[in-house]
């Protein structure tokens, strides 16, 4: 069977999404994860761009074991040095570097000749080769690009060092009958194409992404590229789950696997629609909340006496759970702990203790506590685990349909200081943002919410979502509780917390290297 490597830029292509900000612990929270689904490579960021991500790409190089974890880089030396220093920790350290190759990329964006481009591309490789054991080239634009220019910039990087050529289809722009003559012609026409792997890196802003994956693999890709869910810069990648869950389950055509752990799937894709704040459609292959539903009479009948005249997919494959009732309002701290090993996380006491507070506080209000429930309790955990500047100690709220909505919140304030506060909105959740916003005393924006239930029933946890813009900069922010008002508040807490956290490392900036 031909195995398909797959390289997931979650980290990297996928936080470029409008609106994704992840802060450190969600970054490692999501490489773990990552590794768990059994990714062989993980883009982790881009070394050179921030402080912030050398810092996230080290520290994710350095503890991941189970996957190569790579980062991404300019054809510039200073980038190269960066990336080295941030992934020589890492067991199997890969670099990824890229230059445009397109005529309207290299004429418009880098002012550079074709041989110029050419020069450009061998020099970096070669000066990346004295560090990193592997190196991947990619030609940005690739699909947009001269065939023939691309054999002859492909082959000199070959001989340069490069042993993954990447060929991106960096705007979403070509189609499956396009991909497969140029992986073809590649192959044909690279004269050292046998010292290199093929990897095949697709946008979807004409929705073909996974179909255009799929192609290029059956022309020879070895090496898929994409991102968990599918998001990512506009558009967003090729959704990795869908590609290999295609390849699985159309092994028969395709012929080729992934070595993914598929019953992962879904636990990852509802990690980082969580820590990224992008909702995953209900329609959504293979992940979708609906992907496993069958509405219409004709088809439930098909399904009750056999499960395979409309069902492709198996829930069960990809790890959908049937979200059973797990624990109850007497189970131990025991049992607790071992149900958050079996549910994948890898938690301190400290913080398995804060969340067994957590369980035991929604145990005595909802009956059963799902799976769903404790995944929750702790993401919000994970979420939660950077400085608290500003802590919603009490909240109250006075609602009628005949008065003014009023709310009071008791809030503790960066230094401590014990604060309390009332304002007034036209509805709950106005009453609550106004006073928060009097208590930080400066204009929080908000861009966007909403808010959804973790499970079923009246009794369930509810889970917000905002989009905030705060001193000039925007980001998301998350709460979960069993109360939609006191959910809404943490999210909004927890945006601006993000934000202060975020700007108190820009002025403490890692001090490792030299950027
Ligand atoms: O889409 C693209 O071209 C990229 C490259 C940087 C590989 O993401
Ligand atoms: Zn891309």
């Amino acid at each position: 069977m031909r195995k398909i490597d797959v390289f997931d830029t979650t980290l990297r292509d996928g936080e470029q999404s409008a609106g994704v900000n992840l802060n450190f612990e969600e970054k490692l929270e999501i490489a773990r994860q990552l590794e768990r689904l059994g990714v062989d490579i993980i883009e982790a960021g881009f070394p050179a761009s921030s402080p912030g991500d050398f810092k996230s790409v080290k520290a994710i190089a350095d503890l991941v074991k189970g996957s190569s974890v790579t980062g991404l880089s300019r054809s510039v030396q200073s980038d190269i040095d960066a990336a080295w220093e941030a992934l020589k920790g890492g067991v199997d350290p890969r670099i990824h570097v890229f230059i445009a190759t397109s005529p309207i990329h290299m004429t418009h964006k880098l002012r550079m000749t074709p041989d110029q481009v050419i020069e450009n591309a061998v020099a970096s490789v070669k000066y990346a080769a004295q560090k990193f054991p592997k190196i991947q080239w990619s030609a940005e634009d690739a699909c947009r690009s001269d065939l023939d220019f691309l054999v002859r910039i492909i082959e000199q990087v070959i001989d340069a060092g490069a042993s993954v050529i990447n060929i991106p289809d960096t705007v979403g722009y070509i189609t499956p009958k396009e991909i497969t003559h140029i992986f073809s012609y590649l192959k044909e026409n690279v004269p050292n194409m046998h010292k290199a792997k093929l990897s095949t890196h697709c946008h979807d802003d004409l929705g073909m992404a996974t179909a255009n994956s799929l192609a290029a693999i059956e022309a020879g890709a070895d090496q898929v590229e994409g991102t968990i869910n599918g998001i990512g810069e506009r558009a967003g990648n090729a959704s990795l789950e869908e590609v290999a869950v295609a390849l699985h389950i159309r092994n028969d055509f395709y012929k080729a696997a992934t070595g993914l752990t598929l019953k992962e799937v879904k636990r990852t894709s509802s990690l980082v629609s969580k820590l990224t704040g992008m909702v995953v459609p209900n329609n959504k292959a293979v992940v979708g909340n609906n992907a496993f539903a069958h509405e219409s009479g004709i088809h439930q009948d098909g399904v009750l006496k056999e499960k395979t005249t409309y069902e492709i997919i198996t829930p069960e494959l990809v790890g959908v759970s049937s979200n059973r009732m797990v624990l109850g309002k007497h189970s131990g701290r025991h049992a607790f702990k071992d149900k958050i090993r079996e549910l994948g996380y890898t938690a301190t006491d400290e913080q398995i203790n804060k969340v067994f507070k957590a369980f035991k506080e929604l145990a005595d209000k909802k009956k059963e506590i799902t799976e769903d429930d404790i995944f929750a309790l702790m993401t919000e955990e994970k979420i939660g685990a950077a400085v608290q500047y500003y802590e919603v100690d009490s909240l109250q709220v006075n609602y009628g349909t005949m008065n003014i909505p009023t709310a009071t919140i008791t809030m503790k304030m960066p230094d401590g200081e014990i604060v309390q506060e009332a304002a007034t909105g036209s509805g709950s959740v106005e009453a609550i943002y106004n006073t928060l916003e009097r208590i930080i005393a400066s204009p929080v924006k908000l861009l966007d919410y909403r808010i959804q239930s973790i499970t079923g029933g009246r009794d369930a946890l509810a889970e917000v979502y905002v989009k905030v813009r705060f001193d000039g900069t925007e980001t998301s922010g998350r709460g979960t509780a069993h109360d939609v008002l006191e959910a809404s508040a943490r999210a909004y807490i927890n945006a601006v917390n993000r934000i202060l956290n975020r700007r108190t490392r820009e002025l403490d900036p890692v001090q490792e290297v030299k950027l």
